[in-house]
Formats: C-alpha cells, sequence, structure tokens
C-alpha cells in the first residue's frame, strides 16, 4: 500500500534521506523512532507528497511520486488522516464544525455529515462535547477530536506525528488505545514517536531513521 524505493531527500543542499526503503501493508501500525533531526517528519510529508523525492520512488495507494499531478494531491490527501503534536484545530469553530469542515468539500448531504460526524465524535469517546470550543478542551480531549478529525474521512492510513508529545504518560496511553482500536479495525498506522514506554504496550513494526536509512528494531512486547 505504501513503498518507499530508494529515496533520497535534501532540503537545499542538506540531505536527509539518502537510500530510504521502506514499506507498509494494508491494516498495518508502524511505530516510528529515531533521534529529534533524524527525518520523522520529513518522511511523512514525504508521504503527503507535501514535498518529493530528489530521487527514487514513493507510491502510496495508486499514487507515484514520479508522476502524480498537483491536481491529484487533494484525492491523495483525503486517503489520510493526519495528527499533528499540536492538535492543530481551528480555534474559532466548535468540535462539530472542526470535524464537519473537513467533510464540506466532499459531496455527501449534510444528514450524512451530521451522522458521521456524530460517529467518529463516539468513537473517540467525545460525542457530548460537540459544541464545545477547543480552547474548553483539555490537551488529551483536543488530541481525541484531532483523531476524529483523521477518520472522518474514512482513511487508508493515519499519520501521526508525536501525537503524545505534549500529554502526560496515562494520557498518551490513551491516545495510544484509541488509534489502536482504529488500527484494529483496518485503518494502517505510522506512528512516529519519541516515547518509548509506548512502544511496549502496542506490539507493532519499529522503524528507526537513523543515518537517512530506515531499519527495523525489534524489542521484547510488555509481559
Ligand atoms: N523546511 C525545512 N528546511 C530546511 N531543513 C529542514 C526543514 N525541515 C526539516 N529540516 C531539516 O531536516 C532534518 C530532518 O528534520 P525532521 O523535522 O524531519 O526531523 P524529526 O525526526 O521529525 O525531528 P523531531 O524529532 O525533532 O521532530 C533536520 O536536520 C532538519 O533541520
Ligand atoms: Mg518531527
Amino acid at each position: 500500500m505504501l513503498d518507499f524505493k530508494n529515496v533520497e531527500y535534501s532540503y537545499s543542499n542538506q540531505p536527509v534521506f539518502s537510500e530510504l526503503n521502506f514499506e507498509l501493508s494494508q491494516s498495518e501500525f508502524c511505530f516510528l523512532i529515531g533521534k529529534s533531526g533524524a527525518g520523522k517528519s520529513t518522511l511523512l510529508q514525504l508521504i503527503y507528497m507535501n514535498i518529493l523525492p530528489t530521487q527514487g520512488r514513493i507510491s502510496f495507494d495508486e499514487y507515484d511520486s514520479r508522476t502524480i499531478k498537483p491536481r491529484n494531491l487533494p484525492l491523495l490527501r483525503r486517503k489520510l488522516g493526519i495528527i499533528f503534536q499540536d492538535f492543530k484545530l481551528l480555534k474559532d469553530r466548535n468540535v462539530y464544525e472542526n470535524l464537519s469542515f473537513v467533510l464540506e468539500s466532499t459531496n455527501k448531504s449534510s444528514g450524512e455529515i451530521k451522522k458521521k460526524v456524530n460517529d467518529v465524535l463516539t468513537d473517540v469517546g467525545l460525542s457530548h462535547r460537540r459544541h464545545s470550543m477547543p480552547n474548553e478542551l483539555s490537551g488529551g480531549e483536543k488530541q481525541r477530536i484531532a483523531i476524529a478529525r483523521a477518520i472522518v474521512n474514512d482513511p487508508i492510513l493515519i499519520l501521526a506525528d508525536e501525537p503524545t508529545g505534549n500529554l502526560d504518560p496515562e494520557t498518551s496511553l490513551e491516545i495510544l488505545e484509541i488509534i489502536k482500536k482504529i488500527n484494529l479495525r483496518g485503518t494502517a498506522v505510522i506512528f512516529a514517536t519519541h516515547n518509548y514506554e509506548l512502544l511496549k504496550s502496542y506490539n507493532a513494526k519499529i522503524i528507526r531513521i537513523e543515518g537517512g536509512k530506515a531499519s527495523k528494531v525489534v524489542i521484547k512486547p510488555k509481559q
């Protein structure tokens, strides 16, 4: 479903990836680890095709980095759900509007939008907060809304860039549990994190980015 083949990427003359090979199957969960500056966020941006490889190729679903046309980027991105460390909710809209906004560009009826938004809010356990403004929510609640927003389009892949970076350990585990549940329903996930405790909580593939390359890491799951 996702395949990086000999990907090279540089910011001006600063190389980040030299020969990056990495693949992800449908419904797979993968933790992405690596030192600060190793290139985790850059790897996620390459999937989003916000940036394109300087060499090599990335294929995601039916899209290929060598042939993608700008007009197809919105279609590609509709297949992705993206979650950031700092939530990125629209501050001037309530929870419901933050989610319905994503569906406005699709051709869903208002009834369908309402049902879908309520369904994803139920998935993250926050349907009772649908009228709240983002500044009335805790960090963990904001992240749950951001997860709901990421799944409202039924993506095939979720990209989570340090989604627990601003949260306490207990809330971080709750966020992982929600993302795990979504993964078990069949959505693939790439979860970039510095939180090594989380790695022990889910027996999933771990990829470390180091020296411009990706390698598999094996750790023992928690007993
Ligand atoms: N827009 C940019 N322009 C130039 N260099 C950049 C840009 N974004 C990132 N870099 C550089 O690319 C390298 C990889 O950065 P990236 O943000 O992908 O790392 P990261 O693994 O996500 O780090 P962190 O764990 O701190 O989030 C770093 O050396 C960084 O300084
Ligand atoms: Mg990063």
